[in-house]
Order: C-alpha cells, then sequence, then structure tokens
C-alpha cells in the first residue's frame, strides 16, 4: 500500500520541502493534479512544474491528468519525469491508443473514472491497465468530503480483477483521510492519494505518518 500525497495542497512557494516532509513520513510517490480548466473547473500545475519536483525528488511522480486531448500532453509528460500517468476515460474516445502510448514509454499507466463513470466502462481496458484511479469526489479541487458510495466501487473493482487474475492496482484519489483509510484499504485500495489529509495540516510529516498507522 502506497500513500500519494497530492501537491495540490501544499504550499507551491516551498514545494520541494513540503514533498520532502511527507517522504519523511513514509509517503511512497507524489501525486500531480494537472487541470486545464476545460475537463475541470480549475487549472492547475503543467509540465514545467513537474519538471521542477523531479530535479526536489526521487520519489515516483504520479501525473493525474484532468485535461482534454490527453493523448496530444502524455509524452510531454513523460518527457517532464512522470513515471504513472493516468487520464480520465471520460475525456478520451481513444482510450486503448493513448495507453498503448505511455507503456510503449515505459510509464505505469492509469485510467481514471469519476464518480458517475460506471466500472463497466473499463471492461476491453482492465486487462492492459496498470492502474485504476477511483475518483471519490468530482474532480477539480482539494478538500473535498469523499463519496460514501465509492467505497463499494473500490470493492466491486478489487472482486473484477481478482476474478480476471489481473494485477491492475487501485488508486483511490479524492477527501481520503484518517476516518476512511482502513476500509479503503480493506476494499482493495493499493494507492492512497491525500492532500488536504497531509498538506491541509500543520506538519505533513505527523500528518502521512498517522495516516499510514491508520490505513494499516
Ligand atoms: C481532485 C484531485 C485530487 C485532490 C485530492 O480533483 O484529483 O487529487 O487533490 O485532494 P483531497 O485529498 O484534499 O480530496
Ligand atoms: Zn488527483
Amino acid at each position: 500500500m502506497i500513500l500519494a500525497p497530492s501537491i495540490l495542497s501544499a504550499d507551491f512557494g516551498r514545494l520541494a520541502e513540503q514533498i520532502q516532509q511527507a517522504q519523511r513520513g513514509g509517503a511512497g510517490m507524489v501525486h500531480v493534479d494537472v487541470m486545464d480548466g476545460h475537463f475541470v473547473p480549475n487549472i492547475t500545475i503543467g509540465p514545467p512544474v513537474v519538471r521542477a519536483i523531479r530535479k526536489a525528488t526521487d520519489l515516483p511522480l504520479d501525473c493525474h491528468l484532468m485535461i482534454e486531448n490527453a493523448d496530444r500532453w502524455v509524452e510531454t509528460f513523460v518527457d517532464a519525469g512522470a513515471n504513472w500517468v493516468s487520464v480520465h476515460v471520460e475525456a478520451l474516445p481513444h482510450l486503448q491508443r493513448t495507453v498503448t502510448l505511455l507503456r510503449q514509454r515505459g510509464v505505469k499507466a492509469g485510467v481514471a473514472l469519476n464518480p458517475s463513470t460506471p466500472l463497466g466502462a473499463l471492461e476491453e481496458m482492465l486487462p492492459e491497465l496498470d492502474y485504476v484511479v477511483v475518483m471519490s469526489v468530482n474532480p477539480g479541487f482539494s478538500g473535498q468530503s469523499f463519496i460514501p458510495g465509492c467505497l463499494d466501487k473500490v470493492r466491486r473493482l478489487r472482486s473484477q480483477i481478482e476474478a480476471r487474475g489481473l494485477a491492475v492496482r487501485i488508486e483511490v484519489d479524492g477527501g481520503v483521510d484518517a476516518s476512511n483509510v482502513a476500509a479503503l484499504v480493506q476494499a482493495g485500495a493499493d494507492i492512497l492519494v491525500a492532500g488536504n489529509a497531509v498538506y491541509g495540516q500543520a506538519d505533513p510529516e505527523a500528518a502521512a505518518r498517522q495516516l499510514l498507522a491508520a490505513a494499516r
């Protein structure tokens, strides 16, 4: 199980230091929320920031692309230093092409599902994925509340992955905090993204450590 703090809630003026704080608390990955103001109602981080973070940490960078035309940008993010890249099924009519490109570039390929998108949308693609991102808020902002129905979605996805004998990992993103991490891990989550629950706290290192303890 990996804790992936989302830097969307971090102090952007001290990103390197904030990432190191979370790493000392046990974070195993850095979650980078890329938003374009079209697919979601917010604009955040682009390739130059990913390049800067790449120099500041040796943790894997998990870039969550909440953008339209993601197939036009995935290689730019890989070149900038992304190790894991997820794209949204709702934004890509030619998902198979994008996933193939990511895997050819040697990064982990993930597909994210909005809360209202059924698991069935991944039926054909599941065997080709390294991870699925189950969104447990409507993407756009940190600090939103976990949508309770998403817990069962994680459970159902885990049983589908097992029934098909696949090695796909499940990442849960949105409203993850100490009150729900244990249930999420029990439901089958492998990667826990947490923005507010790490960087919204006075001491991100202690917050990361406490979240991991709660998850175990
Ligand atoms: C939501 C983003 C999330 C978000 C998580 O659009 O994809 O990664 O930053 O933040 P919290 O944990 O505060 O919901
Ligand atoms: Zn995210």
